[in-house]
């Protein structure tokens, strides 16, 4: 189904502008691995773990954790064997020196970026659907109260879990996550833009219509073939 084993695409934009929503779409269209440096790090805080600790203080105040500790995480991840082939990168880079890092270390590989999806979202949205965001506290599938509901209240369709609020989708700390990500990510959609990799697409959508727009540019720009969509 895939056609070309080597695609590398990067998710940029908004907390809340469906970037993990699209990458199950698209993972499932597409069999590329999904990597998103914002579940390593809940993992990690889950776990106990040294990087888990660092991370929780900078990810409960809706601030970034530090491109040092990101950029280990995910060098370590691209190290695995399953990341030979073709990567989503949802939630990274968040900024141009772990953009950079990635540019690096996908070089090494002889590999490189085909394209950057960048997912312009207004504000009102992105609140409303963070704010009604629900993961499931066991297999973390996401859910919405309204445009997602699971078919049982507050139970995971998947694994029967508990469906959670994310601890950073309380409403104080989303609007500094809203703040963090105009201030920190403003210079990145310019370094790809620069090197024409950005391409926008309208992250207000909802989500499958989004999906086949994503779809129809993918073929326009010859990324994948007739035939290659799963859905
Ligand atoms: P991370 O987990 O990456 O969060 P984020 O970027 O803020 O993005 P979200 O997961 O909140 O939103 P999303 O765009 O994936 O939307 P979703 O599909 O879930 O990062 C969390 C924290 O970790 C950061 O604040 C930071 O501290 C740290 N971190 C992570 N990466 C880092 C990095 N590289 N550098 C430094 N720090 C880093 O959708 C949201 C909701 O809307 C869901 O309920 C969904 O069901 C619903 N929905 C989705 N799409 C649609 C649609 N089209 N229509 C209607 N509803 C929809």
């Amino acid at each position: 189904m895939m056609v070309n084993k080597e695609f590398n695409l990067v998710l940029l934009g908004p907390p809340g502008a469906g970037k993990g929503t699209q990458a199950g779409y698209l993972t499932k269209a597409y069999h590329l691995l999904h990597v998103s440096t914002g579940d390593m790090l809940r993992e990690a805080v889950k776990e106990g773990t040294e990087t888990g600790i660092e991370a929780e203080k900078y990810m409960n105040s809706g601030e970034l954790v530090p491109d040092s500790v990101v950029t280990r995480i995910m060098v370590e991840r691209m190290a695995k064997p399953d990341a030979a082939g073709g990567v989503i990168f949802d939630g990274y880079p968040r900024t141009v020196p772990q953009a950079k890092s990635l540019d690096d270390a996908l070089i090494k590989e002889e590999r490189s970026l085909n394209v950057v999806l960048y997912f312009e979202t207004t504000e009102k949205v992105a609140i409303e659907r963070l704010s009604g965001r629900r993961v499931c506290g066991k297999c973390n599938k996401n859910y919405h109260v309204t445009n997602m509901p699971p078919t049982k209240d507050g139970i995971c369709d998947v694994c029967g879990g508990e469906l959670i609020q994310r601890e950073d989708d309380k409403p104080e700390t989303v609007k500094n996550r809203l703040t963090v990500y105009k201030e920190r990510t403003k210079d990145l959609i310019e370094y790809y833009m620069k090197k024409g990799l950005l391409r926008e697409v309208n992250g207000d959508l909802p989500a499958k219509q989004l999906f086949d727009d994503i779809d129809a540019l993918f073929r326009q720009e010859g990324l994948i073939n007739d035939g290659d969509n799963g859905q």
